[in-house]
């Protein structure tokens, strides 16, 4: 029988197994852009920090201190210095279904990083995060690992877990049909 491509058990052992070679295979892969791509993906989202600062609907004059951030499917991490960058007041948490991107994302992470992310092992479409907690959200190159259905379901636990006026970044390589390159990249 055809291995489901979907089932999340499959894609949490075959990230387990690529963990080590994950951040060097995406950059090659992407000739470098990935970088990039990571920065714009979060740079959509500045300007959107006072959501931080609504309370019962109207804008409170005090600034939080920290901004919640969730990073979904966030493997190894690679985003995290663009969200910091954009949002000092961050706080991050990352939810990756693989053990072995956390822990790669762990040994790579710099010591003064290290305190403004919180890491779950879990199922980010059936994860407990809390309700109405998240300022703001991020997702870069996971979305392609789930079926047009789970997908579905990921949309929903975004709207859950973000607070009303929240605001998400997602952003996903598509296959470049009719680009010139495009035998270059498929390779
Ligand atoms: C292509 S990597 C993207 C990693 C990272 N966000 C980046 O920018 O490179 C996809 C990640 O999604 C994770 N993933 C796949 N399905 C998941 C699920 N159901 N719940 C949580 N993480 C999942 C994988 O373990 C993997 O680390």
């Amino acid at each position: 029988m055809a291995q489901d491509i979907y089932d999340t058990a499959f894609v949490a052992t075959l990230f387990d197994r690529c963990s080590a070679r994950y951040r060097r295979w995406s950059a090659l892969s992407s000739f470098g852009f990935v970088w990039l791509w990571r920065k714009q993906c979060v740079d959509r989202l500045i300007g959107q920090t006072s959501i931080a600062r609504i309370q019962d609907g109207a804008l409170s004059p005090r600034i939080p201190k920290v901004t919640q951030v969730i990073d979904l499917m966030s493997g190894t991490g690679e985003i995290w210095p663009h969200v910091l960058a954009a949002f000092p007041r961050a706080q991050i948490t990352a939810i990756d279904i693989s053990p072995a991107m956390h822990m790669e994302a762990l040994a790579k992470l710099h010591g003064t990083r290290a305190h403004k992310i919180s890491h779950m092992t879990a199922d980010a479409l059936g994860s407990d995060l809390p309700a109405e907690t998240a300022d703001l959200l991020v997702a870069s190159f996971g979305r392609k690992t789930f079926s047009p259905t789970q997908q579905t379901l990921l949309a929903g636990q975004i709207a859950r877990i973000l607070r009303p006026g929240g605001s998400f970044s997602l952003i996903e390589a598509s296959d470049p049909k009719g680009w010139i390159f495009r035998p270059l990249y498929r390779a």
